[in-house]
């Protein structure tokens, strides 16, 4: 594998319509979670990735089995677990802010949340040459916590590279000081990706520059601030700052996996060897089109769709 991640792949229920959940009628199917929703986008542009999750033995998991195959993922190290069911999840959408989402978990327990240690092959992680982690699977459970642990101490032990994501979710930690202690060892990875709300928890009381310096003095090499519908902001290892503002779309549909996107592009575009500021302005790209549509990883771009979108925002800024 060229990436390798660990995280809970989860069946996502989108509102058909705006407003608050109990006045929906209809929602959609999605399968997403933040890890494998990084896994394809790095499949979609060309490389080869996998991930270490567990399913139950129900129809959503033989739902999310089928989509991540169908998406070319590696899902050899997935396992089925028997005594626990699929995790679930619903979206809301514009309410009670326009243009935003609010998320509502139904994963406690999941087969996921059984993740330990025993599930993470050591050759499979040695033998990638990124391992890809965010803040979400150690707030899962204890067991997860300690899998995600060994796997990045086997990364570290045998050179492979570490790309972390805060991706802080109070509904899953809530309390902010456990997600501080337990995430603090991964701000040590090659790539970083952050945003405010997460550096606010992670860094109470510092600016977002001194923030990121402190990310770099720990060992990171890259730090990347993701501003939402401001774009994103990224600092080198000699604090140089680059920044990219956001592309205008027309119609937010779910800003849900936005995040997941950009990073699959960013990463993509280093390992390919381009610029910081190049691979800032085509992960831009990547979360500006998955906020057109609902469903986290249907309208993750190629290489070539990237162009194509890129282009036609030049062009609407040169007809202005
Ligand atoms: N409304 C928007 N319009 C255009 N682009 C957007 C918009 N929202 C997000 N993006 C793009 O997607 C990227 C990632 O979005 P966001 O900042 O929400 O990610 P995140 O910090 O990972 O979020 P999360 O809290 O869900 O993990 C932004 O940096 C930007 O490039
Ligand atoms: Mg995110």
């Amino acid at each position: 594998m060229d990436f390798t991640s660990i995280g809970e792949v989860m069946v996502q229920l989108n509102a058909l319509s705006p407003g608050p959940l109990r006045y929906v009628k209809y929602f959609e199917v999605h399968v997403a979670g933040s890890e494998s929703n990084i896994m394809i986008g790095l499949v979609k542009l060309g490389y080869r990735a996998g991930i270490v999750t567990k399913v139950g033995d129900d129809e959503f998991g033989k739902l999310v089995l089928n989509f991540l195959r169908g998406e070319r993922v590696d899902v050899s190290r997935v396992k089925v677990d028997e005594s626990a069911p699929t995790g679930v999840y619903f979206i809301q959408r514009h309410y009670p802010v326009p243009g935003k989402s609010t998320v509502f978990y139904y994963r406690h327990g999941s087969a996921a949340s059984r993740l330990s240690p025993n599930d993470i092959d050591n050759d499979y992680i040695a033998n990638s040459k990124a391992l890809v982690l965010t803040g979400i699977t150690p707030a899962l459970s204890d067991s997860c916590r300690e899998a995600v642990n060994k796997a990045y101490e086997v990364a570290r032990a045998n050179d492979v590279d570490v790309i972390f994501d805060t991706n802080i979710r109070m509904k899953l930690w809530r309390n902010e000081s456990r997600a501080r202690e337990s995430l603090a060892k991964f701000l040590s990875s090659k790539i970083v990706f952050t945003n405010i709300e997460d550096l606010g928890i992670l860094f109470p009381g510092d600016s977002v520059s001194d923030a990121a310096s402190k990310i770099i003095s720990k060992g990171s090499t890259l730090v990347v601030v993701k501003l939402g519908e401001e774009g994103a902001v990224a600092y080198d290892s000699r604090l140089n700052t680059y920044r990219v503002g956001a592309f205008k779309v027309p119609l937010i549909e779910d800003v849900i996996g936005a995040g997941d996107a950009f990073n699959a592009v960013f990463i993509a575009s280093i390992y390919r060897g381009m610029s910081i500021d190049q691979a800032l302005l085509y992960a831009n790209a990547a979360g500006a089109l998955v906020v057109t549509v609902r469903g986290d990883v249907e309208a993750q771009p190629s290489w070539r769709e990237l162009e194509i979108f890129i282009e036609s925002c030049r062009k609407a800024v040169m007809l202005r």
